[in-house]
């Protein structure tokens, strides 16, 4: 019997039920008995901890295998048909050849296990601007991340009808059960050499495999929505970025959504949520990871999160950094590899407090609160990537708007990540394509976000994207160059903003989170065309009057953040001339080549 009245759709069930050859097959319906009974069978086969309900209600607990705890880079694969469609800085596969890699594969890789099939839309369900996709997975764990992060079930169905578009998503973790075997309790997943995230572009399909963690498997988030969804983009006409999307809302009631585009693990999240620390300023979440921008009717860009949950990195998340994160967590949330207290709560490193006795580390170990307060690196209760799924619509925060289906009108774009040094605590371009140059010019100290990368060293992650452009990168400067065309005047004010600035012995300069506000007030002020600035060589810059400072931050400190360091940008200009643009030989528009040349220039004078 057919499962949905798709006929695409059931052919390609069908297709993935010979190949991958389940136990059975389940058509997810997104209901909440579905969820409760999902889980409870999890809780009976080990693999999910239920938590202390009185205090956590609705809340779970998974641990991962030790292999299989972020992101995977390096098995992560852009399948255009041309090798130069997938640019220098994505791994690329042959179509077909990757296609018999991975069939062999899925051969077999379900014995054992029930075969999921979840309809998700990616955006408000119906929307004009949503996208859908179907994931098959057998992993139960998606399925619950799925039903957070995406929504899902038979109204997805019900606007698909019979011969709807949907981007196929096939998923396995790549561990195929023998006759009588079980996971007893184990995390399921392949060895690293055998995971695949693969991307097939032109025919919009995604193919995962051997992974069973965040972005490697649940495939509306950085495979649909950012590799996918951006290669489409390009060619419509708007853009799939990695940013969050915040409202801010000033004393005198006036509204300002800005979207900002840090690296994994570099404060998107925290933003989002942010709890001024200035009087009488609100901000409200719209989202916190993806935005999806496409010009209105007016020439203004209009922001859409496709996302309906947070999928957020626990370690640093407190009652005092994060207090909307906080209040997001308490109900019905999904936390990975963070620890387990005796009384079936959770903490991770940098939690407001100690751990309150002896704890279940991230990888099922006892552990024991560190005298000195700091935890080992490699030795950390809860593993630095841990994180927290949670429904949007669990943040105190949440802007009324987030749902709306026509998006939210962006005034002010920000660049930002991890630079101890050179790069102020904000800066402001001179035009739109000084503003592409910033972004693509993006550097951080790499997290904990990705396997295989040394940790701490600065790496260009242009638009914060390196990881998730489904396309040339170079390309991709050039479409956003290009976005800036037809109406400059209504494009969003871009800013490239710093809260890791380090003293030389390595302490942060500047407090961020809530007193990131401070920066937030002089970019609505910018983009009402007031707030004091003086013109330097890398742009605008707030005068010291024009940022109040926050306690802890001494004149002197405030200097060093709002000051042009020239050796530095002399020498990272030089970097970026020499050693990143080449990379993207003559797909490089020339406009950024020309922006290096007149910021040598003025800074040279
Ligand atoms: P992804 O979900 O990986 O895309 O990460 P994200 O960009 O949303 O980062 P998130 O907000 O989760 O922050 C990551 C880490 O950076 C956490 O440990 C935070 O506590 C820390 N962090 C966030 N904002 C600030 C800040 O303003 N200053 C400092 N020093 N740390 C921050
Ligand atoms: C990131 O790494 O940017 C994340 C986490 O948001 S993941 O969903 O795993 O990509
Ligand atoms: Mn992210």
């Amino acid at each position: 019997m057919s499962l949905t009245k798709h006929a695409k759709l059931n052919a390609w069930i069908e297709e993935i039920k010979a190949l991958t050859e389940p136990a059975n097959v389940v058509l997810c319906d997104g209901s909440q008995e579905e969820y409760e009974r999902l889980l409870a069978e999890q809780v009976k086969s080990g693999l999910a901890t239920k938590l202390n309900q009185d205090k956590l209600p609705g809340c779970y607990l998974y641990r991962s295998d030790a292999s299989d705890v972020a992101r995977v880079e390096d098995r992560t694969f852009i399948a255009s048909e041309k090798e130069i469609d997938a640019g220098p800085t994505n791994n690329w596969k042959d179509p077909n050849e990757l296609r018999e890699e991975m069939k062999a594969l899925y051969k077999g890789c379900m014995h054992g296990r029930t075969m999921y099939v979840i309809p998700f839309s990616m955006g408000p369900v119906g929307s004009g601007i949503a996208k859908i996709g179907v994931e098959i997975t057998d992993s139960p764990y998606v399925v619950l991340n799925m039903d957070i992060m995406t929504r899902v079930g038979t109204k997805v169905l019900e606007v698909l009808g019979t011969d709807g578009e949907f981007v196929p998503c096939l998923h396995s973790v790549g561990k195929p059960l023998k006759e009588g075997e079980s996971d007893n309790g184990v995390w399921p997943c392949a060895p690293i050499d055998k995971k695949y995230i693969s991307h097939f572009p032109e025919t919009r399909t995604i193919w995962s495999y051997g992974s069973g963690y965040g972005g490697n498997a649940l495939l509306g988030k950085k495979c649909l929505a950012l590799r996918i969804a951006s290669s489409i983009a390009r060619k419509e006409g708007w853009l799939a970025e990695h940013m969050l999307i915040l409202k801010l809302t000033s004393p005198k009631g006036q509204v300002k959504y800005i979207a900002a585009a840090f690296p994994s693990a570099c404060g998107k999240t925290n933003l989002a949520m942010l709890i001024p620390t200035i009087p009488d300023w609100k901000v409200e979440t719209v989202g916190d990871d993806i935005a999806w921008m496409k010009p209105g009717k007016d020439g203004r860009l209009y922001a859409i999160n496709p996302e309906s949950g947070f999928f957020g990195v626990a370690p640093g998340t407190n009652y005092h950094t994060n207090l909307n994160a906080m209040r997001s967590i308490e109900k019905n949330t999904i936390y990975t590899n963070v620890a387990l207290e005796a009384d079936g709560t959770v903490w991770w490193e940098g939690m407001d407090n100690p751990p309150k006795g002896e704890l279940i580390d991230w990888k099922g170990n006892k552990w024991t609160y560190p005298e000195n307060g700091k935890s080992e690196a490699g030795k950390e209760a809860a593993h630095p990537n841990s994180r927290f799924t949670a429904p949007a619509k669990n943040c105190p925060a949440i802007a009324p708007e987030w749902e709306d289906p026509n998006g939210v009108p962006i005034d002010a774009i920000l660049f930002g990540g991890r630079r101890p040094g050179t790069v102020p605590l904000v800066h402001q371009s001179m035009s739109w394509n000084h503003g592409v140059f910033m972004g693509s010019i993006v550097g951080s100290e790499i997290t904990a976000a990705a396997i295989g990368l040394k940790v701490g060293t600065v790496r260009r992650d242009p638009f914060a994207m390196l990881p998730f452009c489904g396309y040339n990168m170079g390309d991709y400067f050039a479409h956003w160059i290009q976005m800036g065309k037809a109406n400059p005047d209504k494009m969003p004010k871009i800013f490239f903003v710093n809260w890791f600035r380090k003293t030389k012995d390595g302490k942060w300069l500047w407090p961020g989170y809530g007193e990131n506000s401070r920066v937030l007030k002089w970019v609505c002020e910018r983009c009402e065309g007031e707030g004091e600035a003086v013109e330097t060589a890398i742009g605008y810059m707030p005068t010291m009057s024009a940022i109040e400072r926050p306690e802890g931050v001494s004149e002197e400190d405030m200097k060093e953040l709002l000051s042009v360091d020239k050796e530095g940008w002399l020498a990272e200009l030089k970097d970026v001339e020499k050693n990143h643009y080449p990379k993207f030989g003559d797909h490089l528009p020339k406009e950024l080549l020309e922006q290096i040349k007149v910021i040598e220039d003025r800074l040279s004078k």
